[in-house]
């Protein structure tokens, strides 16, 4: 751990997951209109299924999910994440969700273990990175159930704050098809949907301490500008039936 704690880690996801593991919590478990959970469950049966929440971060996909089915196990590549899960596990008393750690590259489960392997934000961004995932989410999944990737559309880099995050980094209306996009379509034959959520702080300054942190000052300096206490999200679904 750092000596103090700075005001924001300007986009180092690497550094939250090992630091600051509690300010992603802090982060993810902001409510947002609709929950994930209530989009999954208007376009997949998962009731009565075993599902494999692939990043399992610390633990909000998994209790989201494990409410809308039979069992979830988490896996998680970061101790430091796992832990806050394993930790809020036992606070919430949810005794059908379970976490292993483990990479998405090399899932330690039999063939065909799960009804349904999802992914929500997990970060993989490398090409052949992305393939092993899939070829290794589709492993482990029963014949006839989901894959599902649930990411940020590639247009939407910290929602609707990514033009003043990335500046003249952004990603522009023509290059909206992103390398996810791409491989998930073309080589594995994935279907997709989009969908919009609204998430909604308790303050401007709450926004700050765990949104501002995250995403950088430039998003800081515009929340204390606005004084805003929302984001709005574009989600990208893609989904596969084995
Ligand atoms: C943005 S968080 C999402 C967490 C969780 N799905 C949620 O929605 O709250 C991404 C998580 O994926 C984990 N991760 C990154 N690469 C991974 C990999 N190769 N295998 C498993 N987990 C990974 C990170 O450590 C992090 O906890």
């Amino acid at each position: 751990m750092r000596e103090s704690k700075p005001a924001t880690i300007e986009n180092r996801w690497d550094i939250l997951y090992v630091e600051y593991p509690e300010v992603y919590d802090a982060f993810v478990s902001v409510p947002k209109q609709p929950q994930m959970v209530e989009v999954l469950k208007s376009h997949f049966d998962l009731k009565e299924k075993l599902i494999l929440d692939i990043g399992s971060g610390a633990g909000d996909s998994s209790f989201q999910l494990s409410t809308i089915s039979k069992r979830v196990i988490g896996l998680e590549l970061e101790d430091h994440m796992r832990r806050i899960a394993e930790r809020k596990a036992i606070d919430l008393n949810m005794t059908n969700v379970t976490f292993i750690k483990g990479t998405a590259l090399d899932i330690r489960l039999p063939d065909q273990t799960v009804d349904a392997s999802v992914a929500i934000t997990l970060p993989l961004f490398l090409e052949d990175e992305i393939r092993t995932y899939i070829r290794e989410a589709m492993r482990v999944t029963k014949t006839g159930g989901y894959v599902i990737n649930l990411g940020i559309a590639p247009f939407c880099y910290g929602g609707d704050l990514a033009e003043t995050i990335l500046g003249d980094a952004k990603v522009t209306e023509e290059d909206t098809e992103g390398v996810v996009d791409r491989i998930l379509r073309d080589e594995f034959g994935f279907a997709y949907f989009d969908y919009e959520a609204v998430q909604t702080y308790a303050s401007a300054e709450h926004m700050i301490s765990t949104y501002g942190f995250i995403f950088g000052q430039r998003a800081i300096d515009e929340i204390r500008k606005t004084g805003r206490k929302h984001v709005m999200w574009t989600y990208r679904v893609h989904y596969l039936v084995k």
